[in-house]
Formats: C-alpha cells, sequence, structure tokens
C-alpha cells in the first residue's frame, strides 16, 4: 500500500484492541514494525502473528526514559523511523461526585497525554529526517465533553490541543500529524476502565453489539495514515456533531448524555 510499504512504524498500544488490529494491517500492508506496550508476552503473541519485519519493545509510555529508549531500539534495528503511532491509552467510568480515588485522573494525563509528547519528542529528529509523520489515536471524546469520562475527556481534549498546536510548528519540516478520533468501539478497554473505586470494571459497561469492532476502526486508520490525513472521526454522529456543537451544543450534551445512558 501506498504511503505504508517499506516505512518503519512504531505502534504503542499495539497487544490489545485497536493497536493490535492495526499493526495487523499495517504488516499487511508492507510495513516493518516497533511494537510496544507494557505487556512483552501479549506483544510476542501479536508478532507471531504477523509475517513481515517486526520488533518488539516493552515501553510504559508514561516514562519519558522508556520513550527515548524505544525510539532508540528502533533506530538500531531499522536504521529510521517514518511514522509514529501513539495509540496507547487507559479510560474510566463514573461520576466525579462518586469517584472515591482521584489517582486515575493523573494516570490518565500520565498516559493518554503525556506518553504522546514524551513519545513524539523523543521521535521528532528521526521523523524529521525522513520527513514521515505522526497519527496519534485520541477520541471523539477529545472534541465534546462526555459523562462518566471527565478525565478521559479532558487527556483526550489535551492530546488533540497538542498536537494541532504541533502541526503547525512542523509545517516547515515536512512533518504530517493526523489525528484520529474514534467513537465507541469493542475492546478490553472498556473493561479495563477504572470505576468509582479506583479499580478496573472487569464487565464492559457498553452494548458491544451496536459498536464498532477494532478491526473496522484499524482499516479506517489505515487509510487516514497512509493518505496522511489531517483528522479522522469514525462515526457520522462524531462528524456532524463538531458542527452541530457550533449552532447547538445543547443538543450535543444531550446526545453525549444518551449516548452513555444506552451504553452505545
Ligand atoms: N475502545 C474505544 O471505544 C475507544 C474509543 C475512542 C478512542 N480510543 C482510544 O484508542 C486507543 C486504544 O484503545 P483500545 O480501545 O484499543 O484499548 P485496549 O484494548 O485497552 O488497549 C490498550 C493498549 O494500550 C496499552 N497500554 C496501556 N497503558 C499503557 C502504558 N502506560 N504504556 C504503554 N502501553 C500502554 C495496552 O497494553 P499494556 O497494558 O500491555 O501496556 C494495550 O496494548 C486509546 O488511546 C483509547 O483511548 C478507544
Amino acid at each position: 500500500m501506498d504511503g505504508i510499504h517499506g516505512k518503519v512504524i512504531i505502534v504503542t498500544g499495539a497487544s490489545e484492541g485497536i493497536g493490535r488490529a492495526l499493526a495487523i494491517k499495517l504488516s499487511r500492508a508492507g510495513a516493518k514494525l516497533m511494537l510496544a506496550a507494557r505487556n512483552l508476552e501479549r506483544l510476542q503473541q501479536v508478532a507471531d502473528e504477523l509475517d513481515g519485519d517486526v520488533g518488539i519493545y516493552a515501553c510504559d509510555v508514561s516514562d519519558q526514559a522508556q520513550c527515548k529508549a524505544l525510539v532508540a531500539a528502533t533506530l538500531e534495528q531499522y536504521g529510521g523511523l517514518d511514522i509514529l503511532v501513539n495509540n496507547a491509552g487507559i479510560t474510566m467510568w463514573g461520576r466525579l461526585d462518586e469517584m472515591e480515588d482521584l489517582a486515575i485522573y493523573e494516570r490518565m494525563m500520565q498516559v493518554n497525554y503525556l506518553g504522546a509528547v514524551y513519545l513524539t519528542h523523543a521521535a521528532l529528529p528521526a521523523l524529521k529526517a525522513s520527513k514521515g509523520s505522526i497519527a496519534t489515536v485520541a477520541s471523539i471524546a477529545g472534541l465534546t465533553g462526555v459523562p462518566y469520562r471527565t478525565g478521559y475527556a479532558a487527556s483526550k481534549h489535551a492530546v488533540i490541543g497538542f498536537f494541532d498546536s504541533l502541526r503547525i510548528e512542523l509545517k516547515d519540516d515536512g512533518i504530517d500529524i493526523t489525528v484520529i478520533c474514534p467513537d465507541f468501539v469493542v475492546t478490553e478497554t472498556h473493561k479495563r476502565a477504572i470505576g468509582t473505586d479506583g479499580k478496573p470494571l472487569g464487565a464492559t459497561p457498553m452494548q458491544e453489539s451496536k459498536l464498532m469492532t477494532a478491526e473496522q476502526c484499524a482499516q479506517l486508520c489505515l487509510h487516514a495514515i497512509s493518505h496522511r490525513q489531517r483528522l479522522l472521526i469514525t462515526s457520522l454522529r462524531g462528524r456532524l456533531g463538531r458542527w452541530f456543537k457550533l449552532l447547538v451544543p445543547s443538543l450535543i450534551d444531550r446526545i453525549a448524555d444518551r449516548a452513555i445512558r444506552n451504553r452505545h
């Protein structure tokens, strides 16, 4: 596939969900991959499914030194870097007035926001050399408010603000930035979401039969990344929502409220 074949690509959060599905599609399109997440065993299982060039690296993106080491390992293995996919992320489920422990608010900023900042900073010299691109999996929760996900939405708004600003800084460097905003997708993230007691929910609160699959989401991501697209919003309600938010913001609040109440 044009824009992907032969390219060296780092994908974070590649052991599960959207990152795993995207890694499989990128590999089939001829990319040379460096897959990252904390759990090396699960990464190895993904790598075992792939035929092409693939490396794996244990990395907690909330640790700046580990992000630098991930980029260094990629340069050592492949001699360059063309595309960085910041996908690793965590989420929450609960109203603020019911939260017993606010640690998850800090952790989401560290993983979802600072993780992308650290890795992007470490990757910039190599991306400037290759005139490469950066794709970051944010969320439609980065474009509008979502109840029960206050801290998550805040971290994704931060991500989008960061990359919209960085795009302007890098306009003369030949680096393109793609911001990806999925609507709900069936993945492990909903079971792992931290609840009001500070622990993972263990079971998804979503009606999964009504959600997009990780494979469908990854297919849309693949197209956006290969075309160095500026913004991908995966659902019609997400795309229309941006315009309605300007005209009738209270309508968007009601749609977000209903989406959480109906769990899809
Ligand atoms: N699923 C949805 O409905 C949805 C909707 C919109 C946006 N998104 C976004 O899409 C991205 C992927 O989510 P997903 O739904 O595919 O989630 P997932 O199935 O839970 O997968 C998350 C991935 O991130 C990795 N990860 C978590 N914390 C990490 C850390 N500190 N350092 C490095 N890797 C870490 C996990 O591996 P380890 O645990 O081994 O580290 C795993 O590979 C996230 O940014 C999420 O916010 C998801």
